[in-house]
């Protein structure tokens, strides 16, 4: 028993995980999103449920099945992920946003189909809340992990973020590289927290990385 215990070491503790791209509304029939997949946030999914934590999916997948023992709660657009966030915010013991939130939605949804009317047509748009920043300035214990999609000037983006959002840790990917980033089963990783050097993880399926990401927060976790 002792043994086992020691193997789980996320037991009775919550752990918060968003994933995929969320879509935002133009019309009935219209949407914005993005190429996210929602594979980097269900493989931490089933790695922290192997560590014994309580995980709760917050996702936009429709596609992808819910892990065993997983609790699934299932969203669409940026604000009604923030919401579900907010939800479980407070009991969290980590929070990993991995989805890949519109960083914009239509200023207007129309409730009737758009026709083309126009010969040129302009769809105007408002900034989302930045929802890891929200949690970034509302947080006591919680562990608040974040990624960062990048093409380029990766580690000083990375660093941006991780003082920007007052993140504990930022997963960087490189997402013009073959093996990494949107809708792939491998990812290959840099990870940046305070006062630390970059942590390389080199590529790995998505599985071994969420694995090796979750190990890495344990260890800098407040016991
Ligand atoms: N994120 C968020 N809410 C948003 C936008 C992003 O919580 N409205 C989170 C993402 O889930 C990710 C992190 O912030 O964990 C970084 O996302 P990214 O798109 O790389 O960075 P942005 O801050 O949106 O900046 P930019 O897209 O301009 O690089
Ligand atoms: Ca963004």
């Amino acid at each position: 028993l002792l043994n086992l215990e020691k193997n789980l070491p996320l037991k009775n503790q919550k752990v918060v995980i968003t994933a995929g791209g969320t879509k935002e509304r133009i019309d009935p029939v219209r949407y914005i999103t993005n190429d996210s997949s929602g594979k980097m946030g269900y493989s931490l999914a089933v790695a922290a449920r192997n560590l014994g934590a309580e995980v709760y999916l917050i996702s936009t997948s429709k596609v992808l099945k819910t892990p065993y023992g997983v609790t699934l709660v299932s969203v669409e657009t940026a604000e009604q992920m923030h919401q579900a966030v907010n939800a479980e915010f407070e009991k969290a013991a980590i929070v990993i946003m991995a989805a890949a939130v519109s960083d914009y939605r239509p200023s207007h949804i129309s409730n009737k189909k758009i026709k083309k009317n126009e010969q040129e047509m302009v769809l105007r748009l408002v900034k989302n809340t930045d929802i890891l920043a929200t949690l970034g300035n509302q947080k006591k214990d919680q562990f608040l992990i974040g990624f960062a999609a990048e093409t380029h000037n990766i580690q000083e983006y990375a660093k941006d973020k991780l003082i920007k959002k007052k993140a504990d840790m930022i997963v960087a990917n490189d997402v013009s590289k073959p093996n990494a980033g949107f809708n792939k089963d491998t990812n290959e990783v840099s990870i940046f927290m305070m006062d630390e050097e970059p942590i390389e993880l080199t590529v790995n399926s998505k599985q071994a990385i969420a694995e090796e990401i979750l190990a890495i927060a344990l260890t800098k976790m407040k016991k």
